[in-house]
Formats: C-alpha cells, structure tokens, sequence
C-alpha cells in the first residue's frame, strides 16, 4: 500500500519559522516532523511514499533523498506550481495503484490507521475522511455524517452560523483512484473547496471515520508548542531519541551540563550542547544541537533548534528560536515570541507578546525594551 503526504504549503501562518523550512521539515523534539511521519508509517508496513512537495522542494530531497536512511521507498514529486491539495494528488496519479492513505503533511496524530483501513473496505468506501472533534471548527474543514458514517455535508472554513458539530476533517484520507477522474488534469484544485463537494454530489460511497486519537494541527505557532508540550508531558505515544540522565530529562549524544546548572524535566538536550553555570532549564523545553547556553540563564517553556548561542543572564520563557541565533546578555525572549533563524539580538532586549523576528535581523543593545 502506498501514501502520498500533501507537504506543498508555504506555511504561513508559522512565519518566520517557515521563511527557511518548509512546514512538515520543521523539527519536532529535533527531528524533522515528517521524519517522524514516515516512520509512523513505516510501522504500519506503509513502505512506500509519495511526498507531493512544491515550497522550498530542496530541503525535501537533501533530508530525505531516496528514503533508504528510513527503510522506506520515496517519490518526492515537484509541481510545476501549486496545484492546491487534489490537484497535487492528480499530479502523481500516475504512481497510485489501488487503497491510498492520503495525509495533510502537518498533522500530529497516534490515529489507529489500520482501524480507518477497516473501516473504509468493510463499507466499500471510495473516499474515508478522519474526523477529529474540536472546539473551534471555523479553523478546520466541518463534515456532517449519518449514523453509518456517511458524509452529507463538507463545509471548508465554516462561518460560525454554519457550524452543525464539532467534528472536522482531521487531515487523513483513505481514497480508490478512481476518484480522482473527478479532478481536472493540470489544474489548482483542492479536495476541500472542490472534490469533496463535488463526491457529495455524484453519490459515490464517501464515509467519516470519526476518532479520539490523539491529533493536533502543527500549522500555528502556539500549536507547534502546544505539540511539544503533549509530547513531553507524555500525552501522545513518542519514542524519545536521547539517553534519559534523570526524571524526565533525555540527552540526545554528548551534552556538557555545568554541575550547578539545575534541569527541571521533562526537558530534552541536543548533542552538542552546552549548559552553563546557574543556569536553570524548566521544561517542558527543547533544547537543539550545538546550543551555548551561559551562565545564569533562565529558560523555560522554550523550543529552541540548532546552533544557538544564549549569553549571560538571558530569559527566555514560552518561545520558539529557530537555528543560529545569538541572543544578548541579560535579554527577555516571552510570551509567544518567535526569534527565526540567524539573528543578533544585543543586550538587554525584550521581545515579548508574540513578536516575530524574520531570519538574519540585528538588533543592537537595548534596541527594543519596555
Ligand atoms: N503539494 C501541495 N500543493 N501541498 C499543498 C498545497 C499545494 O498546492 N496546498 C496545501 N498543501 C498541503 C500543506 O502543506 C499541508 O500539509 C496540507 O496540504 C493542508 O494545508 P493547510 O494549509 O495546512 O490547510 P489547513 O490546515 O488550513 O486546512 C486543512 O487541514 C485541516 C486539518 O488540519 C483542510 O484539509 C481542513 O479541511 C482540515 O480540517
Ligand atoms: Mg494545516
């Protein structure tokens, strides 16, 4: 059986994270999110993928190449411009034979697939949509079923009037290709706004498979921590990578950790990395690669990547750093702030209330404080 991941967003709504990385390369405690994907499919005996990529699709091919390093087969198939999501699947039509999982590309989920596999053949289905309930569906695309489950209504970004239940489509498709006679060749077309209605029109079988996996959309800042902190806390099922070196607290290789450093897990540390005098790390926070974090530095609550350097007396509490940055003595990164990739920021800052700092920005001393 063969899936084809939908990883041709420009991600948005994660800029500046995504200014750099595409969405689904993202790392998720330090390992990009779609690795962890392919092997999520990997254990199911999905040995084949298709990675329908279209934004930054070289970042795609240098992580993942061939997908022999994972043990799976990968196609990584480029449109010549973004063909929206069923016009992406159209697009690689020709490498489908038979039942395919189709995925959005930023979806976390412990979703029982073989339970939906079921589901989907004992029903004689031609398209199965997952279904996740949430508390907000003007987010999310609402599907209406009957009692068996069948969709009577598909509904994309509904207006709050609209809204009849609170169960959404959760980004995972089981699909025959025979369906896809239905998507015009060459064309912008999306399963959401076009082929679902369209099926609901037809009358081909076209089924919701309702679940209470675990599952959250990692598109949104607040989300792609929110996903860290399930992780960690231990809400969603997630095989940590490091050497466990206390209650909660793993290290991924060798971390040099200064004795009077204090770590609060859980709290996960990257090769490489360096923790300083006095510092205190609390988690749940995710410290990447080859970090220098100096002395007497408070962190807590923080996704951090690659490569940064954190200088003396630093704050950096309910924040993502991208790689590569500097941050200045005695700064305050807070609430919701986003710091990307490369950047300078001097002494005594504060960047708070969900500011967003685009990749490569100087900031001198004091440039910004309250
Ligand atoms: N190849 C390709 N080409 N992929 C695309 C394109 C495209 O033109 N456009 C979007 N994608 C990929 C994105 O990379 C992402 O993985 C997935 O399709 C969904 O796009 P999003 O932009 O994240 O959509 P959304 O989150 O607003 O809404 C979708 O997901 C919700 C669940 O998370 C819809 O499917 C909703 O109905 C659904 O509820
Ligand atoms: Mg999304």
């Amino acid at each position: 059986m063969k899936a084809v991941i939908l990883v041709g967003g420009q991600g948005t709504r994660l800029r500046p994270l995504t200014c750099r990385t595409p969405k689904p390369m993202l790392p998720l405690v330090n390992q990009p999110f779609i690795e962890w994907m392919l092997l999520r499919l990997r254990d199911y005996g999905i040995r084949e993928a298709i990675l329908a990529v279209q934004y930054l699709a070289d970042r795609f091919r240098a992580a993942l190449g061939d997908g022999s390093r994972l043990g799976m087969k990968l196609h990584i198939i480029e449109e010549p411009e973004p063909r929206g999501t069923a016009g992406a699947v159209k697009h690689v039509e020709h490498l489908l034979d038979g039942t395919t999982f189709i995925f959005n590309g930023d979806v976390m989920t412990d979703l029982d697939l073989q339970a939906m596999l079921d589901f989907h053949r004992e029903r004689g289905s031609k398209v199965t949509i997952s279904l996740t309930p949430v508390d907000d569906p003007t987010q999310f695309g609402l599907v209406e079923t009957d009692r068996d489950g069948r969709v009577r209504r598909f509904l994309e970004k509904p207006r709050l009037e609209d809204i009849t239940t609170n169960l959404v489509n959760a980004g995972t498709y089981l699909i025959e290709p025979e369906i896809f006679r239905y998507v015009p060749p060459n064309q912008f077309y999306m399963f959401e706004r076009g082929l679902f209605p369209v099926v609901l029109q037809t009358g081909d079988p076209m089924y919701g498979f309702p679940s209470r996996a675990y599952w959250t959309d990692i598109g949104k800042p607040q989300t792609y921590l929110d996903v860290h902190h399930d992780i960690l806390i231990g809400k969603v099922q997630y095989h940590f990578r490091g050497q466990q070196i206390g209650e909660r607290i793993w290290v991924e290789g060798e971390a040099e950790i200064h004795s009077s450093a204090q770590i609060v897990g859980p709290v996960v540390i990257g090769h490489g990395t360096r923790i300083g005098r006095g510092t205190r790390i609390i988690g749940p926070t995710v410290i990447g690669s080859h970090c220098d974090i100096g002395p007497e530095c408070q962190i807590e609550g923080v996704v951090m990547w690659d490569g940064n350097v954190i200088e003396e007396g630093a704050t950096l509490r309910n924040c993502v750093l991208g790689s590569g940055n500097r941050i200045g003595e005695r700064s305050h990164v807070t609430d919701g702030a986003i710091i990307s990739d490369e950047c300078q920021i001097g002494q005594d800052n504060r960047l708070e209330r969900g500011i967003r700092i685009w990749p490569g920005t100087a900031l001198g001393d004091r440039a910004i404080s309250f």
